[in-house]
């Protein structure tokens, strides 16, 4: 790797570092956002020169998107290599040459020259890789989601309890600088109580990927069977649903939901349309929306206040009372609309349309707009992932668990897997007691 690319990232590191001081003046934010508190400026100090020595298992898309990010990270040096599939090992090597290679993660496991792992595999292996990775005495960064199952899930949670070691899975928005900047101004009241949430991942895209033979349909294409993922719930929405809860500061309580394979009928058994409704205790819910085979409306991550509107995944809010001034035309089929309604016989005024109006909109982050139009969030400028490896790696050197990083994952990951529970069975189910853990301990 270059020292070029090194000093660019280490200049954003340092950029996103100084930015959050900004934001909040600090501590106020370091106070609701507790993961951060391992991320400080005095902690980067800590570190000196020391280097955390990190293994790869899963060398695959985004095995290699967080290869190169590794390899970008001054606080980092990449020593190991695995993956069971020799063309993404291969592919692998080729980035990082000088790295040991592994076809079994177990052999990995064992080298004494690896302090953390970073796993980045197919949702049905996480919880194993996950257990296996702590029980060896290495910090653990697992890509979301967390597990296949609840009680996956419950059992990575366990061991998250009952060890010394890191444990990282990620959700990148919570490093996403937009979302901090946007989730401090919703928990400060800007766009007032919390009404509801509306979250939607659209794509026009099979999600398929080239199969060099028939036996490795399954391999390769994981993300399309039931044994391997869940789907659009554990693939996409996952990400929402950790939104959807950070913002309101607890989890809501039962779901339903209808999903359907409607346009790729290829064999595939998730599906390719879900429709759910969480509920929070205080009737707040989430509306969440996502399909693959039309992407008119993109992504988005919607928190409505009875102020304001936060639009996290574009970078943009707009205020209730800051309706922009209409033009001619606008202005003119609203008078007559409301004309027409009103010379109904009994209408009365509540009877008009309720046209949607023009905010203003303004930036959480001046000069940062970012949406992916439903394409793959892989990449997207700035998205968190960088910072939250940087995070990871630099918890390798400290031993110091980055807070609540692992409650966010469970929570989310558990909420997706109930939805999609709640989509097979056709039923409202409530979030099971014996899943429940402490979820946003801070105020
Ligand atoms: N955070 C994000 O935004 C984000 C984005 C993309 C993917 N992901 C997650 O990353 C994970 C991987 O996704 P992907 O698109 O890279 O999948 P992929 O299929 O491209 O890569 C998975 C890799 O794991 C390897 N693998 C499978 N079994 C193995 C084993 N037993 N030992 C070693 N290696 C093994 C495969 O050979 C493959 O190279 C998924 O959990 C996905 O949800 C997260």
């Amino acid at each position: 790797m270059s020292m070029k690319k090194q000093k660019e990232v280490d200049k954003s590191l340092r950029q996103f570092i100084k930015d959050l001081g900004y934001i909040s003046g600090g501590a106020a934010l370091l106070a609701t956002t507790p993961w951060l508190q391992s991320f400080t400026p005095d902690k980067a100090k800590e570190i000196k020169n020391e280097k955390a020595r990190i293994g790869f298992i899963g060398t695959g898309s985004r095995g290699q998107y967080n290869l190169h990010a590794v390899m970008a990270i001054e606080h980092a040096e990449v020593v190991a290599l695995c993956d069971d599939y020799a063309p993404n090992l291969q592919a692998a090597t080729e980035i990082c040459p000088t790295a040991k290679t592994y076809t079994d993660y177990r052999k990995l496991l064992e080298s004494k020259e690896v302090d953390g792992v970073i796993i980045s595999t197919p949702l049905y292996l996480h919880a194993q890789m996950t257990l296996d990775g702590l029980a060896a005495g290495k910090h653990v960064y697992c890509e979301k989601s967390m597990a296949l199952t609840l009680d996956e899930c419950k059992q990575v949670y366990d061991a998250y309890q009952n060890t010394s070691q890191v444990l990282y899975i990620c959700m990148q928005r919570m490093f996403d600088e937009k979302y901090l900047k946007g989730m401090q101004m919703i928990h400060s009241g800007l766009i007032g109580d919390v009404v509801g949430e509306r979250c939607y991942w659209f794509r026009n895209h099979d999600w398929r990927r080239p199969v060099p033979s028939p036996e490795l349909e399954r391999k390769i294409n994981w993300r399309l069977y039931w044994d391997y993922s869940v789907g659009l719930m554990t693939e996409l929405a996952s990400h929402q649903l950790e939104v959807c809860c950070w913002a309101k500061k607890f989890a809501p309580e039962s779901v339903v939901g209808m999903g359907d394979i409607v346009y790729w009928k290829d064999g595939r058994e998730v599906y390719d349309s879900v429709n759910l409704v969480y509920q929070f205790s205080d009737g707040v819910k989430i509306n969440y929306e996502s399909l693959i085979a039309n992407m008119y409306n993109g992504m988005e991550e919607q928190i409505l206040g009875s102020k304001g509107t936060m639009n996290l995944a574009s970078g943009m809010y707009y205020l209730e009372n800051e309706v922009g001034n209409k033009s001619g035309i606008e202005q003119l089929i609203g008078e007559i609309g409301n004309k027409v309604y009103a010379s109904v016989p009994g209408a009365a005024a509540s009877w008009r349309p309720e046209t949607k109006q023009k905010y203003i909109p303004h930036n959480i982050v001046e000069g940062a707009f970012s949406v992916t139009e439903g394409q793959s969030m892989i990449g997207a400028l700035n998205d968190g992932s960088d910072e939250i490896l940087s995070s990871f790696c630099q918890a390798c050197i400290t031993g110091e668990q980055g807070e609540n990083i692992v409650e966010e994952a469970y929570q989310a990951t558990t909420l997706a897997l109930l939805g999609n529970e709640a989509m097979k069975r056709g039923e409202k189910l409530y979030y099971p007691e014996e899943y429940k853990i402490p979820y946003m301990k801070f105020s």
